[in-house]
């Protein structure tokens, strides 16, 4: 049977930051129905939106407090079911984000757990005693900074654990009941129409036991990664979740960063628990160990191999899904179109080349009008848990404040979450009202309506490569080729259709093979320009 969703175009939306219908300054769930013919215009079909339970917001509704109600701000269920019944009548797919590693600390679960120590609910979390002289279980550092324990108030000896911040902690799959209910919730969910579900953070649910390791920085921690994240002995937990997918239905895509290929098979092979994976093996070129302040001097070359290898290993096993941006990420042009020169036809090339790639291509928002990171100037203006974590890392580590700062201004996860540009008005035609997080100063010149007018923006080129790609089913059925022929190139090929990426500020003289179908600029004369891509045929 052919699987549609190998056919999709797939775009991200974040929810706080899409459009604000009823201005107040917060993005809502009319405001992407009102945004439903531009979607269909883009040509995307495919749609996964951020969080949208019911939640405190500790970290922007990843912390959920009711899996079945959605955060006021946003809307109502009929809101929600009415924005489920629009896309589907337009043919446009919806994916909700399932977040069941961890809940948020004012989940009904979680605080009947934390009231009664004879609570059934403490077997839904991890609960676990000290070591009696005031020390939590072990010395792991938690994601978003300090220790993954948290003293449970009114008891001496007791801690629960989170990966994450202190106020979401982690579920504990071993428990039967626990699992059911998620089990019935998924269910219900699926009944509402939705295609399926984006799973956050899942190759977190295995925990590796909890003992102290040697100490890796000035906190006197040692980073959870390494215990917390694709630890063995987590294939039996997918197995319960491929129970409750496949029972219901369900199209997924796994989030799973650090995944080893080894491990492909149980993720997305022919018996896996997902039906796709997004891949981060190429994705945190820039950094190290995903701290901000860690930044590496990356090469095109390494870049390009890594890709070649994400796409060869995954095609192998099962089905990808390429991204190039998220809204844990900074803006795409920034971090692979390093000469600022390039940026507006960087965005273009790089449009042709996730859409080029083999895997169901995702767009975040913004992305395709070529929108850029932010420069902010003090540590005040960032909004995110993890970005204030990582600047105190960052002064913690010896960097200065100017330092930390521009760390931040590259990496912060608040980069990508400034509201969505669609005019050039006030507050960019997001809102009225002041929005919720600091505007990206660039709206004047990067928006939707001044860009649907130029033929030759960035916006229009999307629309051209979407096209492209859903004229052919060779850009979904064959399969990836690597081509490598110069160190700054990214090239492969795909059936008749080879593709060539410069990725550097430099001229490249090149013989290409067929016939220009795309390019990123408005001719070639042999030689490919900075950052220049095209795509031949043959
Ligand atoms: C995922 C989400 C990220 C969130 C984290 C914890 O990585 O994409 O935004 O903070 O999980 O839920
Ligand atoms: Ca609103």
């Amino acid at each position: 049977m052919q699987q549609w969703w190998k056919y999709a175009i797939g775009y991200q939306i974040y929810p706080m930051s899409f459009c604000d219908k009823n201005n107040d300054g917060i993005g809502d769930i009319k405001g992407i129905i009102s945004k439903l013919d531009y979607l269909e215009d883009l040509g995307v079909n495919l749609i996964w939106i951020c969080p949208m339970y019911d939640s405190p917001m500790d970290d922007n509704g990843y912390d959920i407090r009711d899996y079945e109600a959605i955060y006021a701000p946003f809307g109502t269920m009929e809101d929600m079911q009415e924005l489920i019944d629009k896309a589907n009548a337009k043919g446009i797919k919806i994916m909700m984000d399932l977040v069941v590693n961890h809940t948020s600390d004012e989940h009904i679960w979680f605080q009947k757990a934390l009231k009664d120590k004879h609570s059934p609910y403490r077997d839904y979390y991890w609960f676990k005693e000290g070591d009696g002289k005031g020390n939590p279980p072990c010395n792991w550092r938690s994601v978003f900074g300090g220790p993954v324990w948290e003293k449970v108030p009114g008891e001496d000896n007791m801690y629960y654990f989170h990966s994450f911040s202190k106020r979401q902690p982690d579920l504990n799959w071993n428990c039967p009941s626990m699992r059911r209910e998620l089990g019935e919730m998924i269910a219900r969910w699926m009944k509402r129409g939705i295609a399926g579900f984006r799973v956050d953070a899942i190759n977190f649910i295995n925990k590796d036991a909890f003992v102290s390791h040697e100490v890796d920085g000035p906190d006197g921690l040692v980073s959870c990664f390494a215990y917390t994240r694709n630890v063995p002995g987590i294939e039996k937990y997918y197995v319960y979740l491929k129970e409750i997918f496949d029972a219901n239905k369900c199209v997924t895509i796994c989030e799973a960063t650090g995944m080893p290929y080894e491990e492909l098979d149980v993720y997305v092979g022919e018996h896996g628990t997902f039906s796709m994976v997004f891949d981060f093996n190429y994705t945190n070129i820039d950094v190290e160990n995903e701290d901000y302040f860690r930044r590496t001097n990356w090469r095109v070359e390494s870049y390009r191999d890594l890709l070649y290898d994400s796409q060869l290993q995954l095609q192998k096993v099962g089905w990808s899904a390429p991204f190039l941006e998220n809204h844990d990420q900074p803006r795409c042009i920034n971090k692979l179109i390093r000469n600022e020169k390039y940026h507006a036809v960087g965005a273009k090339t790089l449009a042709l080349m996730l859409l080029s790639l083999k895997g169901t291509p995702f767009i975040y928002q913004g992305q395709e009008i070529g929108m850029v990171n932010f420069k902010r100037t003090g540590i005040e203006q960032f909004d995110d848990l993890n970005a204030k974590s990582q600047y105190e890392q960052s002064l913690a580590n010896g960097f200065s404040e100017e330092e930390s700062i521009y760390f931040l201004n590259m990496r912060s996860r608040d980069n990508s979450r400034t509201p969505m540009c669609w005019d050039k008005s006030q507050y960019g035609g997001f809102s009225n009202h002041e929005p919720w997080i600091l505007m990206n100063e660039k709206y004047p010149s990067i928006n939707v309506e001044d860009q649907i007018k130029d033929e030759t923006s960035v916006l229009n080129f999307y629309k051209k490569v979407i096209h492209l790609r859903k004229s052919d089913p060779a850009f979904v059925e064959s399969d990836f080729e690597a081509y490598p022929l110069h160190k700054d190139i990214i090239s492969y090929k795909r059936g008749k259709y080879t593709i060539y990426i410069n990725l550097s500020d430099k001229d490249i003289k090149l013989d290409i093979e067929g016939n220009i179908v795309l390019n990123s600029y408005s001719d070639y004369d042999g030689t490919l320009k900075p950052y220049q891509g095209l795509i031949t045929e043959q």
